[in-house]
């Protein structure tokens, strides 16, 4: 697995990953081919600050990936991923991107000059959220999910599974009522330990978020890319709904869990040998 850091992996017929800078892979994929995209990016938050977890300080570094490089570096670095992300997704085709205050205005700003159609804002309220250790802040408990279409033109038309919104079964969200339109606010805890079995990450995704991003706006057999893979969480919600899967990421450690965390998952599958 040492080389994974600059290989290509296919996993089964429907996902590749792909070890490496998703600026220097994404120009390699064909345009106009992809159904959805899901990018956690980098948050630009690892300051050497300090935040709660389990009731103890810890440091809020992430790693080298998530340091600032300033204003209008981290800005121009947000502006390449998405200009690369534009190309490749179909005209119709959808971004979501992931973040907090550190990265979202840029990420929603470069949506705007790149003349995407932004279709929603969600927040993610995590009712489990650490408390704040300094009591001189709110305790920061949620993260923003910006949805966008590559077209502003109207005449294509985004997947929204409206009535798989309203009526699924959302039974661990609080704030989901049976029977009603699915709002812009959707409460969902942070990922639970099973959901770790294969290795931590320090900016892991729940399971059930990507799985409603999954649900409400793509088809059976699309294509769905990260180019931010991390643990994976993206291409298990994937894989689980029958899409297919295209995953990047440039930490070879991460990328060795989420083979893993996938393999897995397509094993859960894949039919057993004994099945009629
Ligand atoms: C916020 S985390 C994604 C977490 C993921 N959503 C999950 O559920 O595990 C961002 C990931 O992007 C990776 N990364 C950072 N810069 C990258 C780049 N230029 N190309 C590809 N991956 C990158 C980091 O190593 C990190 O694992």
């Amino acid at each position: 697995m040492s080389a994974l850091g600059s290989m290509r992996i296919q996993l089964s017929d429907r996902c590749t990953l792909y070890g490496g800078n998703c600026l220097d892979i994404l120009p390699r994929l064909p345009e106009s081919s992809i159904d959805v995209i899901f990018a956690d990016p980098p948050y630009n938050l690892s300051n050497d600050g300090f935040t709660c977890q389990g009731g103890k300080a810890v440091s809020v570094n992430k790693g080298s990936w998530d340091r600032s490089d300033g204003i209008e570096r981290d800005f121009a670095f947000h502006m390449d991923w998405i200009k690369a992300c534009k190309r490749v997704l179909k005209p119709q085709g959808t971004l979501w991107i992931s973040g907090t205050y550190h990265n979202i205005y840029a990420c929603g700003y470069v949506l705007q000059l790149l003349e995407f159609r932004l279709l929603n804002d969600i927040c993610w309220y995590k009712p489990n959220a650490s408390p704040n250790l300094s009591c001189r802040f709110f305790t920061a408990s949620h993260e923003t999910l910006l949805w966008a279409r590559k077209s502003s033109n109207n005449r294509h038309k985004h997947v929204f599974n409206y009535e798989a919104m309203k009526n699924g079964d959302f039974h661990r969200d609080q704030l989901k009522l049976p029977g009603r339109q699915m709002r812009s606010v959707w409460a969902i805890p942070t990922p639970s330990a099973s959901e770790k079995a294969h290795g931590k990450h320090p900016t892991q995704k729940p399971l059930d978020l990507l799985d409603r991003v999954i649900a409400a706006s793509t088809r059976p057999g699309d294509v769905v890319l990260d180019p931010f893979l991390g643990s994976g969480t993206t291409g298990v919600a994937a894989l689980g709904g029958d899409r297919r899967f295209i995953g990047i990421e440039a930490d070879p450690t991460y990328l060795q869990l989420a083979h893993a965390r996938l393999a897995d998952a397509l094993r859960r599958r894949a039919p057993s040998p004994d099945a009629g």
